[in-house]
């Protein structure tokens, strides 16, 4: 991480628009997908469906190569350069509630703690998916606590039953993959807010940037 109150832009390629790249296309391509791919996915959930599984599936790949990115992609995506400890982003938050939150090129550590909480509950939420998908899944994880593990196989093995379907028709684990579905919707409408609250303070169009990939160069004081 740079600071830009003590030295100058390093190596960022500064165009005559004033904008440097931050955002790889690949890390666009991949959050505009999963914007899609979730929608479909919710929109899809009333009944069980084709299109609701691949839709998850879908999630689940993005969700996969944006692991592999955070390791191996460009500057601004990989996870060493924005993720910071919880007191980093506890301090920046209180920074923001002063208004003296500084600007980052990259992910801010509200942004990072942001992008951490999507990607572990999608990862959790399509995992609960493929579990629903067939419930000998759910059998073959005996270890589990009972609320996740509720199917449980005959001794002979043959004639599994199914015990994990509760007084509501609702077995456990779909309980537990629509309370994940519907906290992506309250993690989304933080996530937003904060993009909206950012793009405000810093005067500069993030979701744009989103698109674009380029934001404006690191001026004294940003953090680059
Ligand atoms: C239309 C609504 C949305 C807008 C305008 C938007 C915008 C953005 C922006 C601007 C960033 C970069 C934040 C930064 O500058 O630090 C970002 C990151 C991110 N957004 Fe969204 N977003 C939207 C919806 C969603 C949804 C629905 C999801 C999940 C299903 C999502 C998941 C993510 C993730 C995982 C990142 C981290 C990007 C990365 O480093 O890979 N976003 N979003
Ligand atoms: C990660 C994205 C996903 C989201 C946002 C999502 C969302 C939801 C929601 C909200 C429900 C509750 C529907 C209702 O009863 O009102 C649901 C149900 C269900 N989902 Fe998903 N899901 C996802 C991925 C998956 C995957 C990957 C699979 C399996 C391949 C799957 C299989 C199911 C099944 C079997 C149900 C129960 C359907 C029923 O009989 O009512 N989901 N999902």
């Amino acid at each position: 991480m740079i600071d830009t109150d003590s030295r100058d832009v390093p190596q960022m390629d500064v165009g005559t628009s004033g904008k440097v790249r931050v955002w790889d296309p690949l890390i666009r391509v991949f959050h505009w997908s999963l914007v899609v791919a979730f929608a479909v996915a919710y929109l899809s959930a009333e009944e069980l469906s084709t299109v609701h599984e691949v839709a998850g599936y879908v999630v689940a790949g993005l969700v996969a190569f944006r692991m592999i990115w955070g390791l191996v992609g460009s500057r601004y995506a990989r996870f060493a350069q924005f993720f910071k400890g919880p007191s980093a982003t506890f301090s920046y938050l209180r920074d923001v509630a002063g208004h003296r939150d500084r600007r980052y090129l990259g992910h801010n550590p509200a942004g990072a703690a942001m992008t951490a909480a999507l990607l572990i509950t999608l990862s959790a939420t399509a995992f609960t998916g493929w579990l629903l998908d067939d419930e000998t899944r759910i059998a073959m994880l005996p270890d589990l606590p009972q609320i996740i593990a509720p199917a449980i196989a005959d001794e002979d093995g043959q004639d599994r039953e199914y015990r994990g379907r509760g007084q509501g028709g609702e077995s456990a684990v779909e309980e537990v993959h629509e309370v994940l579905a519907n906290l992506m919707l309250l993690l989304i409408a933080v996530h937003v807010g904060g993009v909206v609250l950012t793009s405000l303070r810093h005067r500069e169009n993030l979701a744009r940037a989103m698109v674009t990939g380029e934001k404006r160069a690191p001026e004294p004081g940003d953090i680059a």
